[in-house]
């Protein structure tokens, strides 16, 4: 059966206005401290993930009265937070991740913004935070990447990655949904998230933390999720491991994700695998497009339970060829081993996956045809 569009793909497939419409809804104010060129140029020649941050943020503020107003493009900096501030204390929170891309005639694209639009509302609801409209969320990106187009690298592998969050701010300490939320998107310039390339990735399988649980908030992307995913990838990382393998929480028996990323398992049969969206794991816009090219290429995909037991056993019988892990920080990446408690599988191959990197990558690079309108031109 093939796969059935989500509530988020749908929300995600609605139109939008174009950047030109949407340039100036924020006001820019703009930093007066701004780097210099040469200041831009250094902290660009070495490109790391998540480290640098550019000129400018954008922000706005929800309150009862107003609702989401005081829409601005200001200078990048500190913010100032009561030690009251209810996000501090009760977690309420929730953010995206995205990325803007230049393409090699200089303009620059982002990729599928609505869904993330979709999936910011999707979060906040489940958290009692307000929602807004895809024109604020889009409006916020496109005044951000436009004030500081010139932080958007170029280099292969490169992008601007684009941080959206929205956490309560009241000065409360009592149990509740705020009455007041600050969202901000801040930008930074980066390489490629896994400093060795496509190298294929050691993955610990965990059999005793898990992120989330039946009913609790693994679909939403919200920190607490991340927070319970800490020590395990601490005590992972320990042990040699790169990343983490969560199980499901109900069973332990099952795939769930990792730590920030979706799975899928490429069977010897030319079928698909992946977990099915039961609400303990994030449903991923790099997941769904995977899912969607994949289709279109006559490929039989699977969403549904994938019991631990039956995948180590299809790696060893061989039914089961690659597996790889994908999310829109690392694209994709191949997994080259699973280790659990009392198992150890090696998985040598990588060209399929290879080959689905190399069919998102360009298509976000403007270098594939984009048949699904996924790209969306900033500058
Ligand atoms: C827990 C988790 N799962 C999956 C993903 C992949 O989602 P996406 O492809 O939208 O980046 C992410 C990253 O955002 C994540 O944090």
């Amino acid at each position: 059966m093939s796969h059935t569009p989500t509530q988020l793909e749908l929300e995600a497939s609605l139109p939008v206005p174009g950047a030109a419409e949407l340039s100036g809804r924020f006001e820019l104010h703009p930093n007066p401290n701004a780097a210099s060129t040469t200041e831009r140029q250094e902290r660009m020649a070495k490109l790391r993930f998540g480290k640098d941050f550019s000129d400018h943020m954008a922000h706005m503020v929800w309150t009862k009265e107003n609702g989401w107003h005081d829409r601005v493009i200001e200078a990048y900096g500190s913010l100032s937070l009561d030690p009251a501030g209810a996000v501090l204390h009760y977690g309420q929170e929730v953010f995206e991740g995205l990325k803007a891309y230049r393409h090699e005639d200089g303009s620059i694209w982002t990729f599928r913004p609505t869904y993330n639009a979709a999936r910011l509302n999707y979060s906040s609801r489940r958290l009692a935070i307000p929602e807004m409209t895809h024109e604020d969320f889009l409006g916020s990106i496109v005044g951000l990447v436009q004030a500081d187009h010139e932080w958007v690298p170029s280099a292969p592998g490169s992008s601007f990655y684009l941080r959206p969050f929205v956490f309560a701010s009241d000065a409360f300490l009592g149990v509740s949904a705020a009455s007041r939320y600050d969202y901000y998107v801040i930008a930074s310039p980066s390489g490629a998230y896994f400093a060795n390339g496509f190298a294929p990735i050691n993955v610990w399988v965990e059999p005793t933390y898990h992120r989330a649980g039946p009913g609790g908030m693994g679909d939403a992307k919200t920190g607490g999720n991340y927070a319970a995913s800490l020590l395990p990838k601490v005590v992972a990382h320990e042990q040699g491991y790169d990343e983490v393998l969560f199980l499901d929480a109900k069973s332990a028996m099952n795939l769930d994700e990792l730590g920030g990323m979706n799975v899928f398992v490429l069977m010897s049969d030319g079928r698909v695998r992946t977990p099915a969206l039961t609400g303990n794991i994030l449903p991923g816009c790099t997941r769904s497009c995977i899912i969607q090219l994949l289709e279109s290429e006559g490929v039989e995909v699977r969403e549904e339970t994938i019991p631990l037991a039956e995948l180590i056993a299809d790696f060893e019988a061989g039914r089961a060829v690659e597996m790889f892990a994908c999310g829109t920080a690392a694209v994709v990446t191949a997994i080259g081993s699973l280790t659990g408690e009392d198992f150890h599988v090696d998985i040598p191959g990588h060209e399929r996956t290879k080959e689905i990197y190399d069919l998102l990558t360009g298509i976000q690079l403007g270098k594939r045809e984009d048949s699904y309108g996924w790209l969306y031109r900033l500058v």
